[in-house]
């Protein structure tokens, strides 16, 4: 059997510059300087560090599987040693995302987001990689679907007989921690009727139906959940694989040609409009946002992120084009349209998510003032 390649995105906010809004030059210089060593050790094979808004991200390929105890120490450890340096140099929210003090396995429930996919190389395997910032675990839901189950969307779906077989959909249930997995397009109905409550339920994985080739993973972290009071939002990642009998590289991104609404923004307590940018805009502002989501392309080449003839992985900052200046435009748009709204629904989150935020303690003082009406 042939060896078979990991792709571990692991991603963490440990602190940003000027309140949450971006990662600075020196955290990058911490996490590539553990990874750097890390891969001469032969632990990993090679790597990309980026960031989306506040958030750390840790692209590597290795050939140690999913979940691998390794791995996840590593970006644990680098993650801690950022954190450190957030705190010695007084950066904002310094260490937020790390919520066990001690590493046990894996970083999963521990606070940094995973997506993690093993693969067998195909003849040349084309990679998006995908990290958004001020939103939550769901809020792939949209993008995913439109991809992988959506004809109107991904004309492959309809032309390439190697998709008509369709695609399988791994849900998982974040309050109640259990998963389904739907066929599509034979389930669609219930696809949708589940994966439209963004706040619920999160695509995981995609799965091509007749050989269950993966296609997709997603991280689907829920940090209220784990904290059990808001610490910050999911600022989910995601892996999609492409082409030749899978969506194109140009339908994984079709979905982004227009923005759509997602959860998160200030304070994790509002709908905002999903921002496409590339790396050098990835950087919360306005309102603490908009939310923002950068795309990464890379071929995959026998265990590691192609490199360049310098030894440089390559790799294609998606985003960064004028074909997405029309979705910046329109979220750009609808911010100023909710901004309107203030702190009234739906600009704000319904109160059964607000539950998961720091509004809480405002309302706690004032359940006591309320006396019952007499008729
Ligand atoms: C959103 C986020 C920010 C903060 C906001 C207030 O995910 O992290 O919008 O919630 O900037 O932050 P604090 O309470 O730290 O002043
Ligand atoms: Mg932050
Ligand atoms: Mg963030």
């Amino acid at each position: 059997m042939s060896k078979k390649t990991t792709i571990s995105l692991i991603k963490c906010d440990v602190g940003s510059l000027a309140g949450h809004h971006v990662v600075p030059k020196p955290l990058f210089n911490v996490a590539e300087k553990t990874l750097k060593e890390a891969a001469e050790k032969g632990l990993i094979n090679n790597f990309f560090v980026f960031n989306a808004g506040d958030d750390l991200e840790l692209l590597m390929l290795h050939e140690r599987g999913e979940k691998n105890n390794e791995i996840h120490k590593l970006a644990w450890d680098t993650f801690t040693q950022a954190a450190g340096k957030a705190l010695e140099m007084k950066l904002y929210g310094a260490g937020q995302d790390l919520l066990k003090n001690a590493f046990s396995g894996n970083v999963c429930g521990m606070g940094p987001g995973v997506a993690e996919m093993e693969i067998e190389e195909r003849a040349s395997d084309p990679i998006v990689v995908f990290a958004a910032d001020k939103t939550s675990a769901g809020s792939f839901n949209y993008p995913l679907f439109r991809m992988f189950a959506d004809p109107m969307s991904t004309a492959g779906l309809v032309i390439d007989p190697h998709m008509l077989c369709g695609f399988k959909f791994e849900v998982v249930d974040t309050l109640e921690d259990k998963s389904i997995i739907l066929k599509c397009p034979e389930e669609m109905y219930e696809l949708l009727a589940l994966i439209g409550s963004v706040g619920r339920y999160a695509i995981s994985r995609v799965w091509r139906a007749n050989d269950d080739l993966i296609c997709a993973a997603s991280s689907v972290t829920k940090l209220s959940l784990i904290a059990g009071k808001y610490v910050g939002k999911d600022d989910p990642v995601m892996i999609a694989r492409a082409q030749h009998g899978l969506p194109a590289v140009g339908e994984i991104l079709a979905p982004f040609m227009h923005s759509y609404f997602v959860q998160g923004w200030m304070r994790g307590s509002h709908w905002g409009p999903l921002m496409p940018v590339g790396l050098k805009a990835s950087k919360c502002t306005v309102f603490d946002g908009p939310p923002r989501i950068v795309a990464l392309g890379f071929q995959v080449a026998n265990g590691k992120i192609a490199n360049d003839d310098e030894g440089n992985p390559m790799i294609a900052d998606l985003f960064d084009d004028p074909a997405f200046a029309l979705a910046r435009h329109e979220a750009m748009q609808n911010a100023s349209t909710l901004r309107r709204m203030g702190e009234f629904e739906p600009a704000r989150l319904s109160s059964e998510e607000m539950e998961y935020t720091t509004i809480q303690q405002v309302l706690g003082k004032l359940g006591e003032r309320f006396k019952p009406i007499k008729e």
